[in-house]
């Protein structure tokens, strides 16, 4: 999707910042019409001030702020234990630091799957204490009552399904869902959570065939992370595709590409930074007052 198809006609009729300052914003409708013209778009999980201003400039249209933070934010070793309160200010900080992405609060284990009033009151609070434009929920048909209710509160839904991590003792681990027969299933899950109202069906660890059928069964655009090439748009964990996340024991999953080397960087940097200053190297007199 090119950067100059974000182009925001609306206005500020309530006073608030000019126009001009919104202008450029990805809306919900910018994915369809992506999905509409056959094109693609980008989202990158973000959690901070500086990844989101950088991927915003670089042009990604979506910014996830994931669950996922409880691995690469807060080193758990899945993404059951974080919660609202933990999330709330890194999504506030990238929304804050993102002038021109939709930013996507995910909606942690706990936090939605009691009722759909529980829902509404957690979307709430992710579009308004922490600034996020649309919020993301993992979860089958099951959970089209709790869509319904939280699109007719205002609030987007982007539908996950396929492999849904805070599922992973109940589904026995990361396995590929949406297999052979089990492709129906999937497709079923897309149709209904579409019909409830998500504005999007974001696919985890699916065949490729099946993602492709899902993607076609749905008029809202899909998003993919090892899900194939068919879906609108892809998704990555901002670590596994800029190469932070890495070092010994550290298994990179099948759909990562790396486009950087991170670790090595900041390792290597680190280091000299540690001899430097050991050394008596640093500061220098061009550092001091
Ligand atoms: O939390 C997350 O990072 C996600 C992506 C893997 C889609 O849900």
């Amino acid at each position: 999707m090119a950067p100059s198809t974000n182009s925001d006609d609306s206005t500020a009729p309530y006073g608030g910042p000019a126009p001009t300052s919104r202008s450029g914003r990805t809306r919900i409708h910018h994915l369809a019409q992506a999905k509409e013209r056959g094109e693609h778009f980008a989202m990158l999980t973000a959690y901070d001030q500086y990844t989101a201003s950088i991927f915003d400039e670089a042009g990604i249209e979506v910014l996830l702020v994931g669950d996922s933070a409880a691995n690469n934010v807060f080193g758990h070793a899945t993404s059951l234990p974080v919660t609202v309160d933990e999330l709330l200010p890194l999504v506030r900080a990238v929304a804050t630091s993102a002038p021109h992405a939709l930013v996507v609060a995910d909606f942690p284990f706990g936090s939605y799957e009691q009722s759909p009033a529980q829902a509404v009151a957690t979307g709430v609070r992710f579009l308004k204490e922490g600034l996020a434009h649309a919020v993301k929920l993992e979860g089958g048909a099951y959970y089209a009552d709790t869509v319904r209710a939280m699109v007719q509160a205002g609030i987007p839904v982007m539908a996950h399904i396929g492999f849904t991590p805070q599922s992973e003792h109940a589904l026995g681990g990361y396995r590929v869902q949406g297999r052979g027969d089990d492709a129906a299933r999937l497709i079923e899950d897309a149709t209904a959570l579409e019909a409830a109202g998500a504005f999007c069906v974001l696919m985890e660890m699916v065949p490729a065939s099946t993602a492709a059928a899902v993607d076609a069964a749905v008029d809202v655009p899909t998003i993919g992370i090892g899900a194939g090439s068919a879906t609108t748009g892809q998704v990555l964990v901002w670590q596994d595709m800029a190469g932070l996340r890495g070092g010994e024991g550290v298994k990179v999953a099948k759909f990562v590409k790396q486009y950087a080397d991170l670790r090595t960087s900041l390792l290597d940097a680190a280091r000299a930074y540690g001899q430097d200053v050991r050394s008596g190297q640093f500061p220098g007199p061009e550092h001091s007052f």
